[in-house]
């Protein structure tokens, strides 16, 4: 895959034969070709937050364009990314006489993106989509790879197709309006595409723990576009190694589904770090140097480690997880900082139950 283009500065992916536009930069939305789609309406998916925040800024962009288009503004927060929340944006797609080729432009965060995408997928059988992530962890991470998706009782995201957009457009501007717990929120993902993959990446967060500065998170997300980009493109639908982006996301995810999603995905995925980190150094396979390293970095952005919850219900849901195999829980474990063990051309790792019992009875 070709880098960022720094005129724009823009890209080109292809992911299993389908090209896809990455915009990314301060005020990209103006810069967008809207019309180029030849869409026959635009139908906006987003929420109260990004609807009230940003509604002004898109409107004129697409009345420019002389398309019509309309906004659909689908209930806030994790526990409405529900199907219920799709079906109802379908009707209403019908009932406003959406055709095949219409497009469907998301406007928020990861929830909205996930909804988004899967309606998208879904559609008339699959219509056109493009991810405008407004969250630095969608920008970062949700809106990038096509994964779409919605919860169930029984867990996160059970319900969801792999579906690529035909843009992503990310622009900073957008994260202006963020709140710190928000900014956290990505700043656990980006952490674990260092922890993952870039060493220098990670050097650079150490340096900079409260660089808010647009040059320094255009860079760092730039840095994280590529990373997950160049893993989606050589495995879309994660038979392999698009699984190394789940590092932390094991017992994330149960922190989340556990605290019924009091605990917010990057919060999660920040505790889940710190607890597979510790998981591999038990192992042998991360040093202790690199596992204190990795857990001062997310301490020192201030996330909160430890938790309340009960200590058989998080595993309860771990061994619920779709990534246990045989009574084993497979994980991504690092075996220094900016990369993970691997076996053979595999990246997940066999873990016994007592061993994650053991780390998560220092968490509790
Ligand atoms: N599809 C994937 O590959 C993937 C990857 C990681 C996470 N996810 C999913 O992403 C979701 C989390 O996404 P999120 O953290 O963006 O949450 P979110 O969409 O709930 O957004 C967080 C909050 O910020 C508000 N908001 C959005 N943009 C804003 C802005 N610019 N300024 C101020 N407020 C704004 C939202 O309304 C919401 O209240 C989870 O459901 C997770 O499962 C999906």
């Amino acid at each position: 895959m070709r880098g960022f283009d720094y005129r724009r500065p823009h890209m080109i992916i292809k992911i299993n034969k389908k090209k896809c536009l990455v915009e990314a930069g301060e005020r990209t939305l103006e810069v967008f070709d809207f019309s180029n789609l030849k869409a026959s309406s635009f139908v906006i998916i987003c929420d109260k937050n990004s609807n009230t925040l940003f509604n002004d800024y898109l409107t004129p962009i697409l009345k420019k364009t002389g398309i019509p288009f309309f906004f659909i503004e689908l209930a806030e927060g994790e526990d409405n990314k529900n199907i219920e929340s799709i079906i109802s944006a379908a009707r209403e797609m019908v009932r406003n006489g959406v055709d095949r080729k219409a497009v469907i432009i998301s406007l928020g965060g990861g929830v909205v993106g996930d909804r988004a995408g899967f309606l998208a997928s879904i559609y008339m059988r699959g219509i056109r989509y493009i991810q405008i992530p407004t969250t630095l962890l969608s920008q970062v991470d949700s809106g990038l790879g096509g994964k779409t998706g919605i919860n169930i009782p029984e867990g996160k995201n059970l319900i969801g197709t792999v579906y690529q957009p035909e843009a992503i457009i990310i622009d900073t501007f957008f994260l202006k309006t963020l709140s710190d717990k928000e900014w956290l929120n990505g700043m656990a993902e980006i952490i674990k595409y260092a922890v993952i993959g870039d060493k220098k990446l990670f050097d650079l967060l150490e340096k900079n723990i409260n660089n808010r500065s647009k040059d320094f998170i255009l860079a760092v997300i730039e840095k994280c576009i590529k990373i997950k980009l160049d893993i989606v493109a050589i495995d879309e639908k994660e038979n392999g190694l698009r699984k190394i982006l789940n590092y932390g996301h094991t017992i994330g995810h149960a922190l989340e589904t556990v605290s019924e999603h009091k605990i917010k995905h990057g919060e999660a995925v920040a505790s889940g770090m710190v607890y597979e980190a510790m998981i591999s150094n038990i192992l042998g396979i991360l040093s202790s140097k690199d596992t204190e390293r990795q857990n001062r970095l997310i301490k020192s952005f201030g996330f909160n480690i430890s938790t309340d919850l009960n200590l058989e219900e998080i595993l309860s849901v771990i061994k619920n997880d779709k990534k246990v195999e045989d009574g084993l829980v497979y994980f991504v474990l690092p075996n220094k900082i900016g990369s993970v063990k691997k076996i053979g051309s595999g990246v997940v790792i066999p873990v016994e139950i007592e061993v994650i019992r053991k780390v998560l009875k220092s968490m509790i």
